[in-house]
């Protein structure tokens, strides 16, 4: 289930295989659930006393819990968060339970009260909105459970302890300032933004990355909007009607996109080559193999590697002192959340393009050289020297 697992796949059998990985993600999930109920139900977790004494009562170790959003908007939180999250938390001596809450609010509320019902000192939410994000995490507090947001932002709660993630207007810009390029000295070319789930705070904050970069250009005449449409979710499907209905109206002229992330730029790509249009610039982010394939074979023109290793392991740090009950000892900047300033932890991004693909194997959260190039492109990795 790994990414070393792959091979070189068509988008199709990509698609079977993660709807494939859903199901045997919700059955898992569904199996810790029952498991974890029986252990409460019998009671025999000792460890559910208030959530301020720190430590795990009685020699059990304190227990931590990751609240993963869904499988299918990025195949990043299966394939590279859960393992390098459990991982890590293990690592540092707390019991971790991560369940997934595949897109649907209220599973991710159930999932957040079963997690306190066993016991866990440390909430690690990804949240699917803010609204029920903080929901989650107002309950969370009323229990004395701690509450670090992972990615993405909650709004408007001052009930979360943490936020870890990366500079996400920096990913936008790396995302604009990438498109360009890619366009080179195309003036007036005809660019289309496929922008992210507008319920997700990174998606307004890529948003405003990439504006400002084009927004400038379209000022000028540089550029040209021809489209502007936000998927939500993140939903791949959706993403591809969408993006159809781009074409249709733009009369198949657009000669760049934006899109917010690796999925969405298959999208994109996919609804080109049904019309068996020439390639274009097209952006990304995830660094998934998809997406670097699509940069090898030439679809697709950039993507933003953010080194998720680094998230999961300052995310898991904080998880792992708060469980103790220790106070953490990392420096922090204070993001405000429209109700209070959350410390923060923000990593770095970084853009890939055909030209340093090769500059992050052998990191654990980055696509494997054996995978990228097996099959059908071993010619085109030969020719960028990979
Ligand atoms: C994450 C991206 C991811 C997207 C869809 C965002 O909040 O930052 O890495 O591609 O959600 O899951």
């Amino acid at each position: 289930m790994s990414r070393s697992n792959k091979t070189n796949r068509t988008p199709k059998e990509e698609e079977r295989d993660v709807s494939r990985r859903t199901s045997l993600w919700a059955l898992a999930a569904a199996g810790v659930l029952a498991l974890s109920g029986g252990v409460a139900a019998c009671g025999g977790d000792d460890d559910d006393s208030g959530g301020s004494s720190g430590g795990g009562g009685g020699g059990s170790k304190p227990k931590v819990a990751v609240l993963l959003p869904d499988s299918k908007s990025s195949v990043r939180w299966e394939t590279v968060d859960r393992p390098l999250l459990q991982k890590a938390l293990e690592t540092g001596g707390v019991d971790a339970t991560i369940t997934n809450a595949e897109g649907d609010k209220s599973t991710q509320q159930q999932q957040a009260e079963q997690a306190i019902t066993n016991g866990a000192k440390v909430i690690l939410l990804v949240n699917l909105d803010s609204g029920s994000g903080a929901a989650i995490a107002a309950n969370a507090k009323s229990q004395g459970v701690k509450v670090i947001d992972y990615d993405r932002l909650t709004l408007d709660t001052d009930a979360q302890d943490y936020y870890v993630s990366f500079d996400n207007e920096e990913v936008g810009k790396l995302q604009g300032q990438g498109l360009v390029d890619c366009l080179g000295n195309k003036k007036g070319a005809r660019i289309a933004e496929l922008n992210g789930s507008p319920t997700d705070n990174n998606a307004t904050l890529f948003k405003n990355g990439y504006d400002s970069v084009l927004d400038p250009l379209y000022k000028s005449g540089d550029l040209v909007k021809v489209d502007d449409q936000s998927v939500p979710d993140w939903d791949n499907q959706k993403a591809l009607t969408i993006f159809e209905q781009i074409l249709q109206k733009a009369d198949n002229k657009v000669d760049g996109v934006l899109a917010a992330n690796d999925g969405l730029g298959n999208a994109a790509i996919s609804a080109l080559k049904q019309r068996k249009l020439p390639q274009i610039p097209v952006t990304g982010q995830d660094a998934t193999l998809e997406g670097i394939q699509n940069i090898v074979n030439g679809d697709q023109c950039m993507t933003v590697y953010k080194a998720i290793q680094k998230e999961a392991d300052a995310a898991a740090g904080l998880a792992v002192s708060l469980a103790k009950g220790e106070t953490p000892s990392v420096d922090t900047v204070p993001i405000d959340n429209g109700k209070h300033k959350v410390p923060s932890v923000l990593e770095k991004p970084v853009p890939v393009t055909k030209d340093n693909i090769s500059q992050y194997f052998g990191n654990p959260d980055y696509p494997k050289k054996e995978d990228i190039c097996a099959g059908k492109l071993k010619a085109k990795c030969d020719a960028l020297g990979l």
